[in-house]
């Protein structure tokens, strides 16, 4: 018998854990020639701010060993570029579509989040609390308990459908982050979003990135994401979405075994566009291979002593 992928998110219903990471995977048509994007368990779609942005300058790009660094500020359409020209290209997707909300205020937070609350076939928004690329706001709101609580509070206000929060890895201490989001009512949270690095071109003596600094990602930052998720698990009750350098299945279930219910594949779709169903398969493979007819028993299933 085919073993069980199902998991839960709050009120989502995941037909597999795997999902795709915020500004990795473009909205989905992007991916249609490599697969059918209904087969994952979820797409969170790129950062939503309330106006169109432009993002930063080039360079802001720069790969690094076993990694990457992007400063790509949120370019986006705006929430009403989405709603009117991207939400009816995707909205038949047999999967969760997760808006993934972006701001310089908590007014902007606000705004996009009540606009998303209207559309029938999104029913979760991922607050982004943690970008490190945007000059405002961003990663600023996620780098404290206050502030996190504070724009959790006031979405949770407008927002009635499943609220997540990605959390920023740049703090001292992940859990207590998600401890104070938690209280504000948020339903799960994603663990974690780009580490705050840099690329220096020795030969120009210049900064790689026109921000100097930019978001690394990709298998180089997997070991903090690892820990981070195991201590966030620890803290909360609510459902952690665990991610940060996922490239093969068995990354996705030593997340899974840390105590994230599901995952997100972000930098690993640029090297191979196809990516998500080989993890897939690769998830239940494992699962065949241990006797294990359900997924939801490795859940936070690491062996400590
Ligand atoms: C090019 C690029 C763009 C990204 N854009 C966003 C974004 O708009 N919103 C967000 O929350 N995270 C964004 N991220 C962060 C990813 O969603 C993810 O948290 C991070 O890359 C770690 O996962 P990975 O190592 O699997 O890529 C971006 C990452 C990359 C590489």
């Amino acid at each position: 018998m085919k073993p069980s992928l199902e998991v839960k998110i709050h009120n989502l219903v995941l037909k597999n854990p795997v999902m795709t990471a915020s500004g990795t995977f473009g909205y989905g048509p992007e991916f249609e020639d490599f697969f059918d994007p209904s087969t994952l368990g979820g797409i969170f779609v790129k950062g939503t701010t309330g106006k169109l942005r432009q993002g930063n300058p080039y360079p802001r790009m720069a790969e690094t060993p076993m990694g990457m660094l992007n400063a790509v500020g949120l370019q986006n359409k705006g929430v009403d570029g989405f709603i009117n020209d991207i939400y009816p290209r995707i909205k038949h997707y047999h999967t969760n579509l997760i808006v993934n909300v972006s701001g310089s205020t908590i007014e902007e937070y606000i705004e996009v989040a009540e606009k998303i609350n209207s559309l029938d076939h999104v029913p979760a928004i991922e607050l982004n609390i943690s970008c490190p690329n945007v000059k405002e706001g961003g990663m600023a709101f996620g780098t404290s308990c206050p502030s996190a609580a504070a724009v959790t509070r006031a979405v949770r206000e407008v927002y009635q459908k499943t609220l997540i929060v990605k959390l920023s890895p740049n703090v001292t201490s992940i859990a207590e982050i998600a401890q104070a989001v938690e209280g504000e009512g948020a339903d799960a949270v994603s663990v974690i979003n780009t580490l705050l690095g840099m690329a220096i071109n020795a030969e120009t003596r210049r900064p790689v990135l026109s921000t100097v600094t930019g978001g690394l990602s990709g298998p180089a930052i997997k070991p903090v994401a690892l820990r981070m998720v195991w201590q966030t698990a620890n803290a909360i009750k609510i459902p952690v979405i665990g991610l940060g350098g996922i490239m093969t299945a068995s990354d996705a279930i030593e997340f899974i075994l840390a105590g994230a219910t599901a995952v997100q594949v972000g930098t690993a779709n640029f090297i191979d566009p196809a990516v998500c169903p080989k993890i897939i398969e690769g998830i239940e493979d494992y699962l065949i291979r241990h006797g294990i007819d359900n997924i939801k028993s490795l859940i936070s299933g690491l062996n400590i002593n």
